[in-house]
Formats: C-alpha cells, structure tokens, sequence
C-alpha cells in the first residue's frame, strides 16, 4: 500500500509542547493507583509495563494547555483518569474478546485468569471516577460518564452483531463511535473544561475528538488486515476469527458481485475457518482495493477533526493536536 511512508509526526514529537507532563504521567498513574490488594497492582503493572501509546491522556495535556490557566493538578488527574478507563476497558474487552495479546504481552487473563482481571478493571474504572470527583466539574464528570456509558452500549452492540454479515456500514459507525470515539471525544471535552473554554470551543472539542476517534478505530481495524507481525502488539487477523464485521468485511462484501459475496460470506461464517481463509480474504481485500479506500475514509474523519479546531486558539498545543489527526491516519501500532 506504501501509505505508511506518509507518518508525518510520530506521538514523540506531537507531545513536544507537553513534553514534561506527558513523561510525568508514569509516575501519577502509579501514585493514583495505590491499594492494599496486590493482584489489582500487579494486574495494573502488567498493562503499564506492557507500554501502550497513552493517546487518551495525551489529548487531555495537549487540549489543556490550548490555554494557559488550568490548574496542572487537575490536568494530571483528568490525563490519569482517562487513560485508568480505557485500561479498565482493555481488561473487561479482553476477556469477552478472548483475546492473547496486549501491548506485546500475554493478556492479563492468561496469567491471573478472567475473574481477577474483570474485578481489578472494575477497581480501576471505579477509581477513576474517584480521581474525577476531587476535580469537583460536574461538566467533566458529566462528559466522562456519557462516555463510559456509551462505550458499554457500543460494546454490547458489537457483540449482538457479530458473525452479522449484512451489517451496514452506518451500524459499524454507530459502533465505533460508542466503544471507542466517545471516550476520545469525552476526554477533549472534559480537558477543555480544564481550559475554561466557552461552550462553542466544548462542541468543536468534542467534535475533533469525535472524529478522531472514528479514524483511529477504522485504522485500528484495518490494521487488523494489514499489520506487519510484531508491530501492532495485538494480534492481527483476531477480527475475522471473532466474526466482528468490521470495515474491510463490509467494503469487501458490498464490492462483489453477488456469487463471489456468498462465497466471502460463507468462509466468514465458518465454524472453524482453516489458516488460509484469513489470506484468502485479505488477498481479495487487497485486490478489490479496500484498504485503500479504508484509508481514505479515515482520512476524511481526520480532516473534518481538524477543520473542527479551527475555533481554538492558535498554539502550540493546536498544532500538535492537528498532527495527532494525521497520526491516527498512518500509524503501524
Ligand atoms: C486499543 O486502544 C483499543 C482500541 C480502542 C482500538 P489503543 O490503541 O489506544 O491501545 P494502547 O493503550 O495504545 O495499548
Ligand atoms: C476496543 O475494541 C474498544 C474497547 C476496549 C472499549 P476492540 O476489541 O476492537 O479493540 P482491540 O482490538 O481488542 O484492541
Ligand atoms: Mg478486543
Ligand atoms: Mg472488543
């Protein structure tokens, strides 16, 4: 596809203008998390070491600083809570996905099993909440719960769709959009509370975040087809033995004709699709030129991302956010 070639910033130089908040963040993330229960530490270490991009904290610092008078303090812990939900989430999301790998590592409910990882995800999404409750903004306790919330629908949703092959391509944005974009678009939302914008920069916020989101998700599932081995940390062709009619699934199928559709159907709906079905599928992925249009279409929600921060006020920080948007677009992991 060569797209890859085209990374105009990698996340190192995008958190530039926060640089020493952003290195800070692995130091709070542990002093937030202090319990007396040793599998919820050790649970929660094995996610942090496994590394991960901390995108959803990340916005948080950059939309922050667009302005300069939010209180550091509460910039880390919305930045801490943030990223505490979405790993309580990977948690949760592993073990009904009966996935293997996360950030390169064996799943946390291999080694300590589900029950343990379910409850310590609990903990940690409970003891978000917490965090937010000391900033005492009851906008940004509102922006995060909707988020949350919707992130549980969008989840359900999923897994009532699975192995759903005429599932439409607006059904899979309304899933995205609930189990992941919410949670950027809530976190843009809430950081931009933190900089004591106007409600219209709050929209815009929440749009950029929105459709960030949407094109980080449909990457993250082309991604699913196309990631090179070792790279993605998670493993790639999971999608399309799970049945998750994802992008490339639904393109694919509105693409052929109605005989070639049937016999994609059929080895999509197999039991136990055989190891060659997936390149099968990918190879006519490939041919049909799915990926590239997938690309295309994140693309697009990237650019309307951007053309949404146009309200704010220019600085550094904006810069950085657009370059996060064209980041989503081209990353590798
Ligand atoms: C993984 O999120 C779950 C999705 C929404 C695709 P990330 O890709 O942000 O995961 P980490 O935190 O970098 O591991
Ligand atoms: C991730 O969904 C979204 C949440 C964790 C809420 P996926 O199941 O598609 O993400 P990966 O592939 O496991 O990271
Ligand atoms: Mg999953
Ligand atoms: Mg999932």
């Amino acid at each position: 596809m060569g797209a890859e070639g085209q990374l105009k910033a990698t996340l190192k130089e995008i958190s530039e203008p926060v640089k020493a908040e952003f290195d800070a963040l692995e130091r709070h993330f542990k002093d937030y998390l202090r319990t007396d229960v040793p599998v919820i530490d050790s649970i929660f270490q094995h996610l942090l070491d496994g590394g991960g991009k901390r995108f959803r904290p990340l916005l948080v610092l950059l939309v922050a600083t667009c302005k300069k008078n939010a209180s550091p303090e509460d910039i880390n812990r919305l930045a801490v809570a943030v990223e505490f939900i979405h790993t309580a989430t990977l948690l949760h999301d592993d073990v009904v996905d009966q996935s293997d790998v996360r950030r390169g590592n064996r799943v946390a409910h291999h080694i300590w099993g589900a029950e343990p990882s379910v409850l310590a995800g609990d903990y940690l999404y409970s003891r978000a909440f917490s965090i937010l409750v000391e900033i005492g903004n009851l906008g940004i306790l509102q922006a995060i719960s909707t988020a949350t919330t919707s992130m549980a629908r969008g989840e359900v949703l999923q897994l009532l769709r699975s192995y759903s092959t005429a599932t439409t391509v607006e059904e899979y944005v309304e899933v995205i959009t609930g189990k992941t974009a919410s949670l950027i678009a809530g976190s843009c939302r809430a950081a931009g509370y933190l900089a004591n914008f106007d409600d219209d920069v709050l929209k815009a916020l929440e749009h950029y975040g929105l459709n960030l989101g949407l094109s980080f998700q449909i990457v993250d599932d082309l991604l699913d087809y196309t990631a090179e081995r070792g790279v993605f940390g998670k493993t790639a062709g999971k999608d399309f033995l799970e049945g998750k009619v994802t992008l490339p699934v639904i393109l694919l199928l509105e693409t052929l004709g109605s005989g070639s559709r049937r016999k994609v159907a059929d080895i999509f709906l197999k039991e136990t699709p055989d190891p060659d079905d997936f390149e099968k599928v990918r190879e006519m992925m490939n041919q049909e030129g799915v990926f590239d249009k997938i690309r295309e279409i994140a693309k697009q929600y990237s650019d309307t991302a951007s053309a949404a921060l146009a309200i704010s006020p220019e600085s550094d920080s904006r810069t950085s956010l657009e370059a996060m948007a064209q980041y989503v677009v081209y990353r590798r992991t």
